[in-house]
């Protein structure tokens, strides 16, 4: 049996006549850390938002766990979680109030402790009463990515997830990241526009442009196939051939 805990094929997602993904076919391991990279309007929003089941797609398929997603929605999102820079959480409450919400939506136990743990690893000490309306956009982003972890996900989807926040914090965040994959086996897709964070966090890295798969592998397997530097360098060629 393979590992793969997430089996994208053929996937594909037309707005009208237009084509926003275009057939990709990817596995995530278990404990795998894959990046999505490309310029704006490749599709990787697209593709978060299919694998979240928030849009239909077009033709192809994608199964995790073993389990075809548009038959089991359910049972499988009970064990995935996502967060993004350009999501919010409701403005009327305080940051616990919305963290204790999301706990109790999924049916944890142990709601205060997990709070606890997350307000401590997120350093959201200081902002955990306030209304989330009050919160600056970094602070909206760890409340996101709070909200995303207190569930013990298995699966992790993050869309631009440090895009909002200061060198420091995001380097904290990365931190975390890797720290809960390797306590937990936790799988991670993610997006980003930061190339050392690519490079930095990937096992392995998926290219989109046009919405298809235009390179795959290690950072180092892209940056030698192109025959670059850098990643950077890579983007920046892929991009202007548009
Ligand atoms: N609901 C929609 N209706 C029409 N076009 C869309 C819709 N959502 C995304 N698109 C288009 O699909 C393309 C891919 O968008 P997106 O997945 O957001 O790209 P990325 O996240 O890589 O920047 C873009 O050209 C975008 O305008
Ligand atoms: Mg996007």
């Amino acid at each position: 049996m393979s590992s793969a805990v997430v089996e994208v094929r053929h996937l594909t997602k037309r707005f009208g006549e237009f084509t926003a993904v275009d057939g990709i076919s990817f596995d995530i391991r278990r404990g795998e850390i894959l990046g999505l990279l490309g310029p704006n309007g490749a599709g990787k929003t697209t593709t978060l938002q299919m694998m979240l089941g928030l849009v239909t797609p077009t033709s192809g398929s994608i199964h995790m766990f073993g389990l075809d997603l548009q038959r089991h929605r359910g049972a499988i999102l009970q064990q995935v979680n996502f967060s993004s820079t350009y999501m919010s959480m409701p403005y009327a409450l305080t940051v616990e109030e919305n963290l204790s919400i999301i706990g109790r939506l999924y049916g944890l136990s142990d709601i205060p402790r997990r709070i606890d743990d997350m307000v401590k690893k997120l350093e959201m000490a200081e902002w955990r009463h306030t209304l989330t309306r009050k919160l600056s956009s970094g602070q909206m982003t760890r409340l996101t990515l709070a909200k995303a972890l207190l569930t013990e996900p298995k699966i992790l989807f993050l869309d631009e997830p440090t895009a909002s926040l200061d060198p420091d914090i995001a380097n904290k965040i990365r931190t975390i990241l890797l720290e809960e994959r390797r306590a937990s086996g936790l799988s991670i897709l993610y997006t980003s526009h930061n190339m050392r964070e690519m490079e930095t966090m990937s096992d392995r890295i998926i290219f989109l442009q046009r919405g298809k798969i235009v390179a795959e592998g290690t950072a180092q397997d892209i940056v030698a196939r192109f025959g670059q530097e850098d990643l950077e360098d890579v983007f920046l060629k892929l991009a202007r051939e548009q």
